[in-house]
């Protein structure tokens, strides 16, 4: 049985991408986490060619909310397994930014539709966030799709090293802390199939963590394993 979850070695992107992109990040790290503009993510889903810039506030963010790590322990994992698929495909308790208009995310994009052709691949953006340095998460969910191979792949880059994690329940239903290193994360995980979706959680405090987001149709987990990090 393939794995729920590989590291894989950020030159799965071309090094120019990665760069590139990389720069972006390091610019909004230094000037710190301003929103420059919010609209609804509703406007943004239906508006693939959008031009907008800047950021979009999360229909989930809550700038009241209390967070901690409370949000994604072993209890709140245990809480939420309780649910039914459709309920914890997505997160509903989180704090975050999702952020459009930036080309690096088709950069990034592109790479990864070179990597992965034939007919029956289809790549797509899914998820693109910035997590606040102070305190970011997003809680307990598995991204659960009706589909025997949809594999998702995050390309998460952290200014700063051990401040943020991706916390998951491996095949033997322990809980995995895996941190960020400085500089690129890429990881895969496969959510859907039944019985095969990684439930996951995230958290960044002490560094903002910018996360790009695909998703990936045609392809299995076994098909990556040769881009594992070694
Ligand atoms: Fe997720």
């Amino acid at each position: 049985m393939s794995s729920l979850l590989l590291r894989l070695d950020p030159y799965l992107f071309h090094s120019a991408s990665l760069s590139n992109v990389a720069n972006h990040f390091e610019e909004i790290n230094s000037k710190g986490f301003e929103p420059c503009e919010i609209i609804s993510i509703d406007d943004f889903i239906d508006d693939e060619s959008s031009t907008k810039t800047g950021f979009i506030k999360s229909q989930f963010f809550d700038l009241n909310d209390t967070c901690n790590l409370d949000q994604v322990s072993l209890t709140a994992y245990k809480a939420m397994r309780k649910l039914d698929d459709d309920q914890v495909k997505t997160c509903s308790t989180s704090r975050f930014f999702e952020f459009a208009g930036f080309e690096g995310h088709s950069l990034l994009l592109s790479d990864l539709r070179e990597k992965f052709q034939g007919e029956e691949v289809g790549i797509s953006q899914s998820g693109n966030f910035i997590y606040p340095a102070n305190a970011g998460y997003m809680g307990w969910h598995t991204n659960w799709v009706p589909s025997e191979s949809p594999v998702r792949i995050y390309a998460v880059y952290v200014p700063i090293g051990g401040r943020s994690f991706f916390r998951y329940v491996n095949e033997e239903g322990d809980m995995v802390t895996d941190w960020d290193e400085q500089g690129w994360n890429i990881r895969a995980f496969q959510c859907g199939g039944d019985h095969r979706r990684l439930w996951h959680c995230v958290y960044s405090d002490g560094t903002m963590r910018f996360s790009c987001g695909y998703s990936v149709f045609g392809i299995q987990m076994s098909d990556l394993s040769h881009f594992e990090l070694k």
